[in-house]
């Protein structure tokens, strides 16, 4: 029954949920014939230490409820960060899920799944009815952990675990304290400007192997389903890397420039090496990389994409971050009076203030 002070609707309350990032487990279990059964589930919950007690929820109209039911026993497998295709497997109602998995028989005969970052065995000790689901508690008998990383889940889509912080604030150089300030900041901005331009949205470093993508805000139009966080990006042909390029000192971008420039020379890319100092002058002028349509990233988002990227500076005037937008060659406005453009500048330009002005960690 609605309740009168409900005012939102069944939709708007998933994307609230979903704001809520949990990682995702697939959740096993054998009928009374000894067949395998298993659904997706990111309600897993812990409970209890002691006893150790935990809990899942499952909609009571999902075809295998009657089994998990009736069952003594189930497993929890949390899912690595490769597992991705096990997840989709599992929340589809397929007439043999397990098909060609190398299953492992725990207790009671509940298949585990292979690869995952951790197992946890139960004995199911309660059934709760909750709305239109019902809750599962089950004591912990047996649990394997593995060196994998979780897959993680949270507004809609699959994400992956970032650790934090870049390093330990403490013993870090100020350079990279004001890194870590710039990502974090801009990390909150980053989304909330997503939102607002609607526009594909990336958050590059400089990292050991050059400019690196620690972070993507996808518009609802994503670019791809492949926006990869630790992506390096080539210096000379990305505008990530163009805009390090140009604000970097020349020094520190010299061995990942003539790299770049070597590989031209075995009939890879660059296009006009004579011009590069001229084109990392512009940038500057320009104050943001303006890069109109390259088919270099066909691979990874398969098309024609533009880019723009503009820098964030420390209190010492040093390039710590680029902000960047990726979108479709044919729709991305990087015309320097566009809405993008001005949304970039503007959120670089709070986040540099910011950082000449927070007070030293
Ligand atoms: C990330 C993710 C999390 C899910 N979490 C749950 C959950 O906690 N409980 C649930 O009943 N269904 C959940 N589902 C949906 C089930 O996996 C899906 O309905 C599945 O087909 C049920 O299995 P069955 O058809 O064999 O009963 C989730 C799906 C996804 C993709």
């Amino acid at each position: 029954m609605d309740s009168p002070l409900r005012s939102f609707e069944a939709r708007e309350l998933r994307q609230v949920l979903g704001s809520f990032v949990t990682g995702v487990t697939v959740i096993t279990t054998v009928d009374q014939e000894g067949r395998g059964q298993g659904l997706t589930a990111n309600s897993f919950s812990s409970v209890s230490l002691d006893p150790p007690l935990i809990l899942w929820s499952q909609a009571r109209t999902a075809p295998s409820h009657a089994v998990f039911d009736r069952c003594e026993r189930f497993a929890v497998n949390i899912l690595a960060d490769d597992q991705v295709d096990v997840s989709n497997r599992f929340s589809r109602g397929a007439p043999d899920k397990f098909a060609g998995l190398d299953l492992t028989p725990g207790l009671g005969g509940v298949p585990l799944i292979p690869g995952c970052a951790a197992h946890l065995e139960c004995r199911k000790v309660q059934a709760y009815p909750g709305g239109d689901h019902v809750v599962f508690i089950g004591e912990v008998e047996r649990i394997e952990r593995h060196s994998r990383q979780p897959l993680v889940f949270g507004g809609g889509r699959y994400l992956v675990a970032q650790p934090h912080d870049l390093g330990p604030v403490g013993t870090e150089s100020s350079g990279n304290i004001a890194r870590l300030k710039a990502v974090r900041m801009a990390t909150r901005r980053l989304a909330e400007l997503s939102v607002e331009l609607d526009e594909t949205l990336g958050l590059g470093v400089w990292g050991n192997k050059g400019p690196t993508i620690v972070r993507w805000e996808a518009s609802t139009r994503p670019v791809s389903d492949n926006l990869r966080t630790g992506l390096v990006l080539p210096v000379l042909t990305s505008a990530t890397g163009l805009a390090f390029a140009a604000w970097l000192p020349r020094e520190a971008m010299a061995p990942f420039i003539d790299a770049e420039l070597l590989q031209d020379a075995s009939g890879n890319f660059y296009p006009d090496k004579l011009r590069l100092p001229q084109q990392l002058q512009q940038i500057r002028r320009d104050g943001y990389v303006r890069l109109v349509g390259t088919d270099d990233f066909a691979d990874l988002y398969g098309g024609s994409i533009s880019a723009a990227s503009v820098p964030v500076f420390d209190s010492g005037g040093a390039m710590v971050l680029a902000l960047t937008a990726i979108g479709a060659r044919e729709r991305l406005d990087t015309s320097p009076d566009g809405p993008l453009i001005a949304g970039l500048r503007s959120c670089a330009a709070g986040i540099t203030r910011y950082l000449a002005t927070a007070a030293p960690t």
